[in-house]
């Protein structure tokens, strides 16, 4: 059980870090800088990476200056304040610093490894992980104190909540100011234990392997989607795994089935699923319309065929 953060111990925020310059991260670096208004930066392994997460940003500025919400004042500020390098010696006066690299543990490690030589000893560390153990990242840090789980839903600029993971070694300046950051970013912040999947991606798991495991054993795909609908949720269950990405939802999926194999299954179809590219049909909008008929004949039972 843990208690409210004490809001007087958190850090002031005035640089944030990114590590990573993919999707997700883009939507972080672009959500920092709008609601905090402080400078931004962010890293990728090659400045190819770095330039495209800087596209990203800078088009989805542009789009916000069309919708009427940034003036043209507001929206080169926000772009002046967003600095992507491979350089990461730049993160030395970051307070704040999140990842958003590979779903792997040992990759985070390394990150952070790195991150800590760069950094002073009281910046605070966030992992953006859906499912591993925040403790298990902290492991090889000399300060696993400031480590702290920083979850969020996709899409970053739209969904409210944030699910903040304290491990039995975060301290409380690093849980206040994750708390601070959250509700300054906008966001319901909810603190969860440091247990698998943590609650959403523990009920999202099932949502979408059951989903997946009713196709494969021969409701059709489209069936599966229809029942869902009078459900009123924003979106259906494989709605939901195109839009979080094949791969994290197979992967949030192979993470719950080995913590607890008697609740969870990997399932084999999923992960064949999550190689195709493109497995939906989509309008000229990028509106899910359907689903193609390889995804549907990949889910297929084998039984009985
Ligand atoms: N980026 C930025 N803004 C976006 C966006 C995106 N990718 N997608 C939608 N939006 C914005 C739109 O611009 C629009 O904003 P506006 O009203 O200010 O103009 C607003 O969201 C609503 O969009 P639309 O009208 O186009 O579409 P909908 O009303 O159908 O809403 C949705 C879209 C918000 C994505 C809604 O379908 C929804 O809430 N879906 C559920 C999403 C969800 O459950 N996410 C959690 C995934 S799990 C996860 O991320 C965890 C991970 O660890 C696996």
């Amino acid at each position: 059980p843990v208690g409210a953060p004490d809001k007087a111990l958190a850090k002031k925020v005035q640089k944030v870090g990114i590590i990573g310059a993919g999707l997700m991260a883009s939507q972080f670096a672009l959500l920092f800088v709008r609601k905090l208004q402080v400078p931004v930066l962010i890293t990728d392994l090659d400045q190819a990476r770095v330039d495209k997460g800087l596209a990203y940003i800078h088009e989805e500025i542009g789009k916000l200056e069309q919708k009427g919400r940034l003036d043209g004042d507001g929206a080169n500020r926000l772009r002046a304040l967003i600095h992507g390098t491979t350089d990461k010696s730049e993160y030395a006066d970051c307070d704040f610093v999140i990842e958003a690299v590979f779903e792997e543990v040992g990759v985070k490690q390394q990150v952070f490894g790195e991150i800590e030589k760069i950094v002073p000893a009281d910046t605070i560390l966030a992992t953006n992980t859906s499912s591993l153990s925040v403790e298990e990242i902290g492991e090889k840090l000399e300060h696993p104190e400031r480590l702290v789980g920083f979850h969020f839903f996709n899409p970053v600029a739209v969904m409210p909540l944030i699910e903040i993971v304290k491990t039995p070694t975060t301290n409380e300046a690093a849980l206040s100011t994750a708390f601070v950051v959250a509700k300054g970013l906008g966001k319901n912040a909810v603190l969860t234990a440091d247990a698998p999947g943590f609650v959403v991606n523990r009920l999202l798991a099932k949502v979408m392997g059951e989903a997946a495991r009713a196709v494969y054993e021969g409701t059709p795909l489209l069936t599966v989607e229809k029942a869902f609908g009078p459900l009123g949720l924003p979106m259906t269950p494989f709605q939901l795994i195109d839009l979080v990405g094949w791969k994290v939802a197979a992967h949030v999926q192979d993470t719950m089935a080995s913590a607890f194999p008697e609740r969870f299954y990997a399932n084999e179809n999923f992960h064949q699923l999550a190689e195709l590219p493109q497995v939906v049909d989509k309008d000229k909008n990028g509106k899910v319309t359907g689903w193609t008929k390889a995804a549907e004949k990949i889910l297929k039972p084998a039984v009985g065929t």
